[in-house]
């Protein structure tokens, strides 16, 4: 079963699949480096030579791509919300975690960071990124079992968060089985 992270970029997805890793000695596997790798060069490369569109497409390829039987936890990049087949991909595997953070976290995060790596920050500028986040808070809502606020996870909510992510399935299972 897959426990899968969606939500905003700098959202905190990849530290909490870590930390995730690290306390469930899961094996982690952070979408975009498996979609670079396939690629031959960075998602920043794709974005440029191939478009976001072609971009979705690689992103889709290698989540399918990926042992459904593994026991994983995994790191989405933010735009899957906007493929269908990815979500229910996504949804037919495991739980699926939106972590939520606001906007100002967001913002202030990326404009932490060292630039070029996030393309979208280029192509759309900060307020058009501000609207992209607007608008995908609802298409997170919906593809998502729960979700978790950003930031204020202690050791003791990731032990909880393995125990919703195990009832949520058995549920989820037992509803299919009836
Ligand atoms: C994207 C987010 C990125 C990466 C790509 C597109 C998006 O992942 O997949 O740049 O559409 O929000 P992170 O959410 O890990 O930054």
């Amino acid at each position: 079963m897959w426990t899968s992270f969606i939500g905003f970029m700098a959202s905190g997805k990849s530290t909490l699949a870590r930390r995730l890793q690290a306390t469930t000695n899961r094996p982690a596997v952070f979408l975009d480096d498996v979609i670079a790798e396939r690629a031959g060069c960075s998602i920043a490369e794709i974005f440029a030579t191939a478009g976001e569109a072609d971009f979705r497409e690689q992103e889709l390829a290698a989540l399918r791509g990926l042992d459904p039987s593994r026991n994983l936890v995994m790191d989405t990049g933010g735009g899957i919300v906007h493929t269908t087949p990815a979500v229910e991909l996504l949804r037919s595997r495991g739980v699926v975690i939106w972590l939520d953070a606001s906007w100002d976290v967001i913002r202030s995060r990326l404009k932490a960071e060292t630039p070029g790596q996030r393309p979208l920050i280029d192509i759309l500028g900060w307020a058009g990124l501000e609207e992209l986040f607007r608008r995908r808070r609802p298409l997170y809502a919906a593809a998502a079992d729960f979700r978790l606020r950003s930031g204020d996870l202690d050791g003791e909510q990731l032990v909880r968060v393995s125990r919703l992510r195990s009832l949520i399935w058995e549920r989820r299972r037992d509803g299919e089985a009836r």
